[in-house]
């Protein structure tokens, strides 16, 4: 999820990866790493930023013209040294660095723990590098089918670079899923997962496809399928400055995490939904299965778009799961002496992990002897150590204030939670959980959809709202926190005043407000809801409030009573926020850019926070 470079070359090896990892640094990470190769492998390794590593790299002296170097956003394992990469093979021979998931790491690292191997860490990757020597040295191949070998045998998401120490000239690429590109230069070659670390050495690049690997030499680079197919392919100019190719193109962070959640859900999901027997395995809740399935309540405490999501869990769990559930802020929680204890659970949710609220209301419900599980995107964070269990919701560095992609995985983690535990408690059959099941796997795909077919006419409509002084957003049962998550997105970024409300209330109040200038978005897409929507946007509209709606495809009522529509493709109620809220985060990014406003960094917010 995180950086990769790799160098091989006449040059300092060491100082070019560690230059490299620093231009990487944009992404957010939590360690760094290099294997040079010069006779021996030679391993360095630093917590945290990258001037840590490089603070060792010069102490300890160590040289060589050919490496790999590693920026880790850990997903499986703990931030610590043994966890972070380059990994070894058992005899030390191989190193490698891994950016994406492994899924089957589980048995494979089983299979190979039978056959006598030993594992030093708790990664995903390790087993890469374990299995490529298992393979290699009881069979009569070349080093690069033994790695065509094991990638078959590899399910998940990799952007991999290798070297062995008896090819001491050479370095193996290969990408599933997780970008990787070849930078030729003149007597020495480049390879990095994104361009930012070789745009000052060369613009000539190679953009690697998934299924394919490479094998780099100083003045040579051979690309083909992991099916052995030779392939000839195209050299890429690179046209754009440092600052494009961190935002991928895109011209702020945001926007570019807003299109990767196809990408983010469904890393979310990896590994964690079993399509074929209909399950769902959320490894991290196995050991508290028998306090959720008991437990009296479960009460939700998070702060802002982590609470909007603690809101859609709240819904989850009381509809797939039968058990009762509270969502409080943490902030409040934590004060006011509150009622819980032994046979209750609390769960609590924060993208960074440290949010300061949220780690107080869970200390005190631990002190009261709760269950106290979370759902976090940082693997090692405070939160995630202090809770008895949890779930990380593996979204990938966040970099953008503004939550977007955190959000959709905390949903994404809340609806398995509440499958699986309604699936334990016998209240969702073989039959029901199938059609769940299938149907969550499908959300990323609509996801996509969704960014393709509207992206250009919201950004139309964003023209006429620029200005608009005021917004309320209306939505009903699963789509009332997304109402309320629309309108924080649009106040945290382009600082116009909104407000979410559930579409029922607005008559008990905010419907006072509503006149030619207010826009009223409409969340209009849960069909048991969808009569009283359509006499809630007739109240709006006799009031001349104008309308935008964000409407199931083909709803020809909401549709003839809007002003403008955004149209999602049809999905099971209870799953329609990880569609809905696409568009309202677009909404606000557009909005936002035309006033000119500092997307990425919103005036007074700040990304972790860790005050109260
Ligand atoms: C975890 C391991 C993975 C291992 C798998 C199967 C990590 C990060 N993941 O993945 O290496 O292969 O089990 O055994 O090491 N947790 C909390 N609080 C939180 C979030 C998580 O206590 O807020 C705990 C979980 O209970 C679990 C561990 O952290 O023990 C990892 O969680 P997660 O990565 O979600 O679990 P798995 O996907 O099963
Ligand atoms: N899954 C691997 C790990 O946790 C790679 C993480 C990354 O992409 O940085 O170590
Ligand atoms: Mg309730």
């Amino acid at each position: 999820m995180c950086g990769i470079v790799g160098y091989v070359g006449e040059g300092d090896a060491g100082q070019i990866l560690v230059k490299g990892l620093k231009r990487l640094e944009y992404r957010g990470y939590d360690s760094a790493g290099v294997a040079l190769m010069n006779g021996e492998m030679l391993i360095q390794k630093g917590k945290g930023k990258v001037i840590n590593l490089e603070k060792n790299l010069v102490a300890s002296k160590i040289t060589g013209k050919i490496g790999i170097g590693h920026t880790r956003w850990a997903t499986h394992g703990e931030p610590n040294d043994i966890n972070y990469h380059p990994h070894l093979s058992e005899s030390g021979k191989i190193a490698l660095v891994h950016n994406g998931i492994i899924e089957n790491y589980t048995s494979l690292r089983k299979k190979l723990i039978e056959r006598g191997r030993t594992f030093k860490s708790q990664t995903d990757t390790e087993i890469i590098a374990q299995l490529l020597e298992e393979i290699f040295t009881t069979s009569d191949i070349s080093f690069e089918e033994a790695l065509q070998l094991t990638l078959k045998q590899v399910v998940g998401t990799y952007g991999l670079a290798i070297v062995n120490i008896d090819e001491p000239e050479r370095v193996y690429v290969a990408r599933k899923g997780s970008p990787l590109l070849l930078g030729i230069g003149d007597g020495e070659m480049f390879i990095a997962s994104d361009a930012s670390p070789i745009v000052e050495y060369t613009n000539k690049v190679i953009y690697l496809d998934d299924g394919e690997m490479a094998i780099v030499t100083k003045d040579d680079y051979q690309v083909k399928t992991i099916e052995d197919v030779k392939l000839t392919k195209e050299i890429h100019e690179l046209a754009m400055g440092i600052e494009e190719i961190e935002k991928a193109g895109y011209p702020h962070f945001m926007l570019k995490e807003i299109f990767e959640q196809p990408r983010s859900i469904a890393d979310c999901l990896r590994g964690r939904l079993n399509t074929s027997d209909s399950t769902i395995q959320l490894g991290g809740l196995v050991n508290v299965m028998e306090e959720l399935v008991s437990a009296n309540r479960i009460v939700i405490a998070a702060c802002g778009t982590s609470w909007h999501s603690g809101l859609v869990g709240e819904y989850l769990f009381e509809y797939l799961a039968k058990t009762p559930v509270e969502v409080e802020y943490a902030s409040e929680f934590r004060y006011r002496d509150p009622l819980i204890g032994k046979g209750d659970v609390l769960l609590v949710i924060s993208q960074s992990g440290e949010t300061a609220d949220t780690l107080a209301a869970l200390r005190e419900a631990k002190a009261k002897g709760a269950t106290v599980l979370g759902i976090c995107n940082v693997v090692g964070s405070t939160i995630s150590r202090e809770t008895d269990a949890g779930v990380f919701t593996h979204a990938g560095p966040e970099i953008g204030v503004a939550s977007t992609k955190a959000f959709t995985a905390q949903v994404a983690v809340l609806t398995m939670m509440a499958i699986q535990l309604g699936q334990a408690k016998g209240h969702i059959d073989n039959a029901r959980a199938a059609e769940l099941i299938n149907e969550l796997d499908s959300i990323p795909k609509k996801v996509e959809h969704i960014l393709n077919e509207s992206d250009e006419s919201i950004q139309e409509m964003a023209k006429l709202f620029t200005y608009a002084p005021n917004f309320l957003y209306l939505g009903r049962t699963y789509n009332f926190p997304v109402a309320l998550e629309g309108a924080l997105k649009l106040k945290e970024i382009s600082y116009i005043h909104a407000e979410g409300y559930p579409a029922a209330e607005m008559k008990h109040g905010p419907i006072a407000l509503i006149d030619d200038m207010m826009p009223v978005v409409v969340i209009a897409a849960t069909d048991h809801t969808n009569d009283k929507m359509i006499s809630n946007i007739e109240e709006v509209k006799a009031r001349k409030g104008r309308i935008i709606s964000i409407m199931n495809d083909g709803n020809s009522d909401v549709k003839d009573l809007s002003n403008f529509c955004v149209n999602i493709p049809s999905t099971i109620d209870c799953f329609t926020p990880l569609l809905t809220v696409i568009p309202l985060q677009l909404l606000s990014y557009y909005i936002a850019v035309n006033r000119g406003c500092n997307v990425d960094q919103p005036r007074n917010l700040a990304k972790s926070v860790t005050v109260e």
